[in-house]
């Protein structure tokens, strides 16, 4: 097929270098002589014919922007056939020929849908601040979330010990601990609580009152938002009933964790994979994500980016249960 015309549209939950993404793809179309057209709201956008042709003064400026330029939404008349058909149309009456969509396994899953019933090849960027994508070391926006939490959390410590108080800090991640376990492990949490780990709650407090016997007098225990044994509210109940004398907060980071300006590594992930979605697509790849895997870009189909999962590295768990 001859590509001259890419849609492009941000979709789910928004993460910060999608901008940058949007630039990398929107600048290497320029370069090759294709014509970039963005879709605002996501598949909603697609659906309702919110699409609009690119110019350079769309992305100048942005790369060091958060959210996303394109907005993001998520659609749930894209769930239903008869949307899927209005959106084709609208590509078809734009002569829009393939897509590239950034966003998390939600919109993956909608492009596979999409492409097998109409045909209209697509490229996946993965854009998500939990990293839960199979096919890429990283997705954008997680190293910049991991910087916010840790900025966050060291704020938070100072409360912590200058009241010695016991905190239990919640953050982001739907189904994965990874920004927990990583987070946990750069601000010197004493325990890290996963949903991928099922966790022994007299070894939490045993743990605990290990801490309080070596002297330490503030704590501070991430808990993923995914952790599925407990909430953060119970946990710091029974925590104060375990140690009465113990002060204990809660905080949760909430979506401050999605936003702000992405870091060095987030710009340089999302302009590289913005290169590659284009980059595939002329060479005829189609429903896959475009990824960096050691360094390498790699292409996943999103069959697998989807269903499968990134293992928490082993020794990511080692090292916090050393450390903590
Ligand atoms: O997938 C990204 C994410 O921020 C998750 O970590 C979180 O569970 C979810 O989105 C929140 O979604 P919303 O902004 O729709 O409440």
């Amino acid at each position: 097929m001859n590509i001259k015309r890419i849609g492009l549209l941000t979709s789910g939950g928004d993460s910060p270098g999608m901008n940058a993404a949007i630039r990398a793809v929107f600048k290497t179309c320029s370069a090759y002589d294709l014509e970039c057209f963005g879709i605002r709201r996501g598949y909603q956008g697609l659906i309702e014919n919110e699409i609009f042709e690119m110019q350079a003064m769309d992305v100048k400026q942005i790369i060091q922007l958060g959210g996303t330029i394109l907005l993001s939404a998520r659609s749930k008349d894209f769930f239903d056939y008869e949307g899927r058909k209005r959106a084709f149309q609208n590509l078809k009456d734009h002569n829009i020929d393939a897509l590239v969509t950034i966003g998390g396994d939600g919109t993956f899953t909608g492009a596979t849908k999409f492409e097998k019933e109409f045909g209209v090849p697509t490229i996946g960027i993965p854009g998500t601040i939990d990293n839960d994508i199979f096919g890429t070391d990283n997705t954008i926006g997680y190293d910049t979330a991991l910087n916010t939490v840790m900025e966050a959390v060291d704020k938070i410590r100072d409360t912590a010990t200058s009241h010695e108080r016991l905190f239990f800090v919640e953050v982001m991640g739907r189904d994965a601990g990874f920004i927990a376990l990583n987070s946990g492990i750069a601000s010197g949490a004493i325990e890290i609580l996963i949903p991928e780990i099922k966790y022994d709650m007299e070894e939490f407090f045993s743990n605990l009152e290990k801490g309080a016997i070596k002297g330490k007098i503030s704590h501070i225990v991430i808990v993923a938002e995914g952790e599925k044994s407990t909430n953060i509210y119970d946990l710091a109940e029974l925590t104060k009933s375990r140690f009465p004398s113990y002060e204990v907060r809660i905080s949760i980071l909430g979506h401050m964790q999605r936003g702000g300006s992405p870091t060095c590594a987030d710009r340089v992930l999302a302009s590289r994979l913005g290169v590659a979605a284009i980059d595939g697509l002329l060479e005829g790849k189609s429903s896959v994500m475009a990824g960096i895997k050691a360094n390498q870009v790699v292409y996943t189909p999103f069959v697998e980016a989807i269903k499968k999962h990134n293992e928490l590295d082993p020794h990511l768990i080692k090292t916090s249960n050393l450390l903590a």
